[in-house]
């Protein structure tokens, strides 16, 4: 039988994860949600999160991932010895699949800034213009379809050849590489005029926005960041060799992931305050306010090329995870070959993506209730498919499979973290799944807290 392949170093491994986890969740997604739901308060409800649920969810991904050495799909079924609980990958795959489609919008906006980073093009512009340049760019419908077409192709392109040695090398050198700029850029935001204003929106909590949704949101939000709740930490899970430390992993990448997301905050807010934006705007946030940041600083236009090449290259290794776990599916269970499977994938995904950048055209009719769908596949996702995903993951974990093999493979056969098991255990048991439920039946309006 052919060896199954496994991560090279630990390094390697912490790099593929963060790979998979560091992306537009954190540099776009997580600074706009922050601003949205109150940001210092929201912050800590986060990290709070983060330890709590996020943390025991990855591990149990990866510990059921590494015991079962197969795909997601299999994963389920050769655990627990029933092929039912296959339904938790199918789960994960569908959710894959929709947010990759959303991705690949937002990542084609970035695509779109490089060249207009190149060009110079918003390097003269005032706040008002660069809005207005945006929006007429997204209302073109055209022209996001181009770039995240290109985008899809360049992932399906990744998928297709096989991720393991370019993608693990390649991390490697991007992340350290994307920390470093965002670090020079939560820097430079210190001399801004708004500094002090957009610092304490990030750091002095207020609750009186705080709800229960809040705490929805936060859990959505984290889910999404950590890559969890579809699949992609179990398929990981099983490339991590026997003798590593799974608490290790999973903390550094978690703790990357948290920095990374509270940097871009720090890198955003003070200029958000600077240039009177409304810290409260949506999806377009990052859109809008870099690049105002980027034409105000010395050698902007280096430092905006830069940018969003790193955030081109830190959503393609999230967009990968993305489409393999789809494509492993595809190439395993209908049987096409590798290339096949992910021409076919990619396609879907692109028509769900045509869709979403139609739906932001002005006066679109591709709308779900108020949402336009690329919102709609945002929300749905987040707030409903990946905690639903959490949820079964938790439960499986803790009741279904053998209390055994979680600790065997959690704390490698008793190697590392023997005592923080006994505290992660009951919390997937118990305490994770009690949450979820209550967070969740609050929002369907089943259970009022
Ligand atoms: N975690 C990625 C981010 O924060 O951008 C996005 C993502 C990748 C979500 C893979 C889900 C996933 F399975």
């Amino acid at each position: 039988m052919k060896k199954r392949s496994t991560f090279g170093s630990t390094f390697g491994t912490v790099a593929v994860v963060g790979g998979s986890v560091i992306g537009l969740g954190n540099i776009w997604r997580f600074p706009y949600i922050a601003g949205q739901n109150g940001g210092a308060a929201f912050i800590l409800i986060y990290i709070c999160v983060a330890l709590l649920i996020s943390v025991p969810i990855m591990l149990s991904e990866f510990s059921i991932g590494r015991a079962a050495q197969s795909n997601s799909m299999r994963a389920y079924a050769k655990v627990s010895g029933r092929k039912g609980w296959q339904a938790i990958g199918y789960l994960g795959i569908a959710t894959a699949f929709t947010i990759l489609s959303f991705y690949s919008v937002i990542a084609g906006w970035g695509l779109e800034f490089i060249k207009e980073s190149f060009t110079g093009e918003f390097m003269s512009m005032d706040a008002g213009q660069i809005k207005a340049n945006f929006d007429a760019f997204v209302g073109t419908g055209w022209q996001p379809i181009l770039w995240s077409t290109l985008f899809i192709v360049g992932t399906a392109f990744i998928v297709g050849t096989g991720v393991e040695k370019g993608i693990e090398r390649f991390n490697k050198y991007a992340m350290p590489l994307m920390f470093l700029i965002l670090v020079v850029m939560a820097v430079n935001s210190v001399t801004l005029s708004g500094f002090k204003e957009g610092a304490a929106f990030l750091l002095k909590p207020d609750f009186s926005k705080v709800t229960i949704r809040t705490v929805l949101t936060a859990m959505g939000q984290s889910f999404f960041s950590l890559s969890l709740g579809m699949g992609i930490m179990v398929t990981y899970g099983s490339y991590i060799r026997t003798g590593r430390n799974m608490f290790g992993i999973a903390g550094t990448v978690t703790v990357a992931d948290t920095c990374i997301a509270i940097l871009s905050g720090l890198a955003i807010f003070p200029a958000v305050f600077s240039f009177g934006i409304n810290p409260t705007s949506g999806p377009d946030l990052v859109f809008l306010t870099l690049p105002n940041i980027f034409a105000q600083m010395a050698g902007g236009q280096v430092f905006s090329v830069m940018f969003f090449v790193l955030l081109f290259v830190a959503s393609i290794t999230s967009s990968v995870s993305l489409l393999e776990v789809v494509v492993a599916w595809v190439h395993e269970e209908f049987k096409l070959k590798r290339r096949a499977a992910t021409a076919v994938v990619g396609f879907g995904a692109l028509c769900l993506a045509v869709l979403c950048c139609l739906s932001q055209m002005p006066d679109s009719a591709l709308r779900v209730g108020s949402l336009d769908i690329f919102t709609f596949f945002d929300k749905l996702t987040s707030l409903y498919m990946i905690p639903v995903g959490g949820f079964l993951v938790v439960i499986f974990a803790g009741w279904i499979v053998k209390k055994k093999l979680m600790r065997d493979e959690m704390t490698t056969y008793g190697r590392y973290g023997t005592s923080l098991f006994d505290i992660v255990y009951p919390l997937v048991k118990f305490v994770i799944p009690i949450i979820i439920a209550a967070l969740f039946l609050n929002e369907l309006g089943l259970f009022k807290w």
